[in-house]
């Protein structure tokens, strides 16, 4: 059930200049799961009325601790920069629905760019406690934009690419050569270009694919249409009815 909490901040820790990583703290945090995100109210500024959607990176309901990868993409992710510890950040959670679990045998792949690793990451943590072995291929510009390794490499092998050849392979993630292996499934979130470009490579090789859409929302309870995307059964809500599509429910292959 959808929930309005307010969170603690425990830390905000600066990872890049635009990159911070939230560590939050509510002891009535619900049960999340991986593909599903959180709509953050950003104070301080009239401005910035609508709340904010961010995916959930890790989630310790036991513990009541919720983690976010964040991007510094305009007023309100830079407002939620500054947060220091012990403020207070109101949140709506869980929104969305989730991944589809693969079958115990399936070798799976999940790719992520940029702030898109953050729900691989929480799916990579799922499918290892369920004792499925997936590995994670990971797309950014530069070097200094290879984040949170530490917290990657423990859910999963981890390969990566960058744009400049500063770390792991050179070029576009569809270009790695982790895709010399057989894979059954895919998984991915990241800029529509790569999202597109991993789902038409899984098309090609009939590979399953499961992406995780980032369409701009503003209430994200499925009321004002705003972020809606076409599908092969009509327009759907990416919030209420996604954020995860199976690529061929998408009007993405012609
Ligand atoms: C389901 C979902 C999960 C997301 N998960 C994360 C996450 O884990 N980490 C993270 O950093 N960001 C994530 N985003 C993107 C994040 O919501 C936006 O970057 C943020 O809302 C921008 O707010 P702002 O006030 O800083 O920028 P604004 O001032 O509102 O906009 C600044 C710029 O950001 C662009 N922008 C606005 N909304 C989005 C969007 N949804 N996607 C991409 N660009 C956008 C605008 O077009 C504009 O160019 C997610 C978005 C969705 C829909
Ligand atoms: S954000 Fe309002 S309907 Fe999806």
């Amino acid at each position: 059930m959808k929930k309005i909490i307010d969170f603690t901040v425990r830390e905000n820790r600066p990872l890049t200049d635009t990159l911070f990583f939230l560590t939050l703290y509510a002891p009535e945090l619900p049960e999340v799961a991986a593909g599903q995100f959180v709509n953050i109210k950003v104070e301080g500024s009239p401005e910035i009325f609508l709340r904010r959607p961010i995916s959930i990176f890790d989630a310790d309901p036991a513990a009541g601790l919720l983690y976010l990868l964040i991007k510094i993409a305009g007023k309100g992710t830079a407002r939620l920069a500054e947060l220091k510890k012990g403020e207070k950040l109101n949140i709506l959670l869980p929104l969305g629905n989730t991944f589809t679990l693969p079958g115990k045998e399936e070798r799976i792949l999940l790719v992520g760019g940029g702030v898109g690793i953050a729900p691989m990451h929480f799916l990579a943590k799922t499918l290892r406690q369920k004792g499925l072995h997936p590995e994670l291929l990971i797309g950014v510009r530069s070097c200094s934009d290879v984040v949170l390794r530490e917290n990657l490499e423990i859910v999963a092998p981890l390969h990566c690419t960058t744009e400049d050849g500063t770390f792991g392979e050179k070029g576009f993630p569809t270009a790695h050569s982790v895709w010399r292996k057989t894979f059954d499934r895919i998984y991915c979130c990241g800029p529509d270009p790569m999202m597109r470009a991993v789902a038409d490579h899984a098309f090609r090789k009939g590979i399953a694919c499961e992406v995780s859409l980032e369409n701009t929302m503003a209430c994200g309870i499925g009321a004002c249409l705003c972020c809606v995307t076409e599908t092969q059964e009509g327009h759907k809500c990416v919030c209420t009815e996604g954020p995860v599509f199976n690529t061929k429910a998408l009007k993405w292959q012609n």
